[in-house]
């Protein structure tokens, strides 16, 4: 019988799309220092640089199309006769312009969030450090992305859904940022099958019972073609 499928995504389903990843040669963090555009901290030295430098992701985000693998999973998600979450770490909106749902675990591009009072907005195409927050007007807009050394969102609601899963994929990511390196572990522990998609292997390859190599784009739509003959 078809059981919940949980789908973890990272930024290879979205390398397709034209949009570069973190950790593959000439990705974002070869060109920029996490500790500047991705923390707190450097947030609060340098909040300019930081809105430039998401600025730009969210321009170009909003540039991009889906790709075949980002269409497969909304056709998952649409004909599987039980439940499949998308888990995605992607800020970049595709899996939705795609038709499907996802849950967001590191935000969205999209979003804006007050730092002083939590406020949530939908972002302009531009921000700016002097924005002020729409509900208690300080100056002190961010991008609705977790950075590093903050919680991600939605886990206790992920962790029900690991828990519940009889077939755990993670596709297009590196493995090496937790919590979502441990998905694996967590879904395998409640019994889930576990299969891994990715152009290459991964630090963690070793804790999937299946593998899948190549560009996400091939081995996606074949992977949900195989799913959807065997549930008939
Ligand atoms: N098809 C499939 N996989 C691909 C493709 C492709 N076309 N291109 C690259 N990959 C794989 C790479 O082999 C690599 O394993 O995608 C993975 C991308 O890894 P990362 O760049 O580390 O991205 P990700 O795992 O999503 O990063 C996790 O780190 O910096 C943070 O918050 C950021 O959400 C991000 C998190």
């Amino acid at each position: 019988m078809a059981g919940k499928i949980v789908v973890l995504t990272g930024a290879g389903l979205s390398a397709e799309s034209g949009l570069g990843t973190f950790r593959d040669e000439d990705g974002l963090w070869a060109q920029h220092r996490i500790e500047d555009v991705a923390t707190p901290q450097g947030f609060a030295r340098d909040p300019g640089l930081v809105h430039d430098f998401y600025n730009s992701r969210r321009q170009q985000a909003s540039g991009a199309q889906p790709n075949a693998a980002h269409a497969a999973l909304a056709r998952l998600q649409q004909d599987w006769p039980a439940d499949v979450v998308i888990v995605t770490q992607n800020v970049d909106g595709l899996h939705e312009k795609a038709g499907a749902r996802a849950i967001h675990m590191h935000g969205r591009l999209d979003g804006a969030l007050c730092h002083a009072c939590g406020a949530r907005w939908p972002a302009p195409a531009r921000m700016a450090p002097q924005d002020p927050c729409p509900d208690c007007r300080s100056p002190a807009t961010r991008p609705d992305v977790v950075w590093f050394g903050e919680m991600p969102y939605h886990m206790d609601e992920i962790a029900l859904h690991l828990q519940a899963c009889t077939l755990f994929a993670a596709i297009g990511t590196s493995g090496q940022v937790y919590p979502a390196a441990g998905f694996v572990q967590e879904a395998a522990y409640a019994g889930a099958e576990t299969v891994e998609l990715n152009l290459n292997a991964t630090d963690i390859s070793a804790a999937f019972d299946h593998h899948l190599i190549g560009p996400a784009t091939r081995i996606v739509p074949a992977w949900v073609d195989r799913l959807l003959a065997a549930a008939g």
